[in-house]
């Protein structure tokens, strides 16, 4: 509904958690970094909030590209099929990898993603994650810099969707059942 509140059940994590967490791994990344390279990689479309945010609590300077892959369609479900709808810009030789991610859910997007940028001759790659869902891991990913661990419940708001709604939701929040029933 327009009205967001009636299709959310409770918020996992606010706006303000999520800020001071994404302040704490820009001092690590950027202790971590110095010196170096680095390119961050957003994968459209969850991670945008995350990118935009994450990369605003840096104060060194990063080249940002994005690349664009779909598992879930607009089901609650990973299909476990990755689709590459746009690919990075960016040769990686020379540049430590930072993927940004908003989630890991099963993993099968992000151990994708890793194998296919494996042989690209990228410095390093490691990875960030604002959310992971442990209890619905298929695959497990080394993810460097992790914001919370969260609940296996189908959650919406800064940049997840359900079929492409409720990403401008400032906080991470269950999306009510009723809306997808
Ligand atoms: C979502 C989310 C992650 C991925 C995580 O993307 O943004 O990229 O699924 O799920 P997984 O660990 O089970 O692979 P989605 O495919 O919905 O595309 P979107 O970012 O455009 O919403
Ligand atoms: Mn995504
Ligand atoms: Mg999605």
């Amino acid at each position: 509904a327009a009205d967001i509140a009636s299709d959310l059940t409770t918020v996992l994590v606010t706006e303000e958690q999520i800020h001071e967490k994404l302040g704490q791994l820009a001092a690590q990344v950027e202790s971590d970094y110095e010196g170096k390279n680095l390119l961050l990689v957003g994968v459209l479309k969850g991670a945008v909030m995350v990118m935009a945010d994450f990369a605003r609590h840096l104060t060194r300077d990063v080249a940002m590209d994005w690349m664009a892959v779909s598992s879930y369609g607009s089901g609650t479900k990973s299909s476990g099929v990755v689709q590459i709808r746009k690919d990075l810009d960016t040769d990686l030789h020379g540049w430590h990898v930072l993927i940004v991610e908003d989630i890991i859910d099963s993993g099968l997007t992000l151990s994708w993603l890793l194998e296919n940028f494996a042989s690209r001759g990228a410095e390093s790659i490691e990875v960030l994650a604002l959310l992971r869902k442990p209890e619905a891991a298929k695959v497990e990913i080394d993810c460097r810099y992790l914001g919370f661990d969260i609940p296996n419940e189908f959650v919406v708001g800064y940049g997840l969707d359900y079929a492409e709604r409720y990403r401008n939701l400032r906080d991470v929040a269950i999306l009510a059942p009723h809306v997808y029933a």
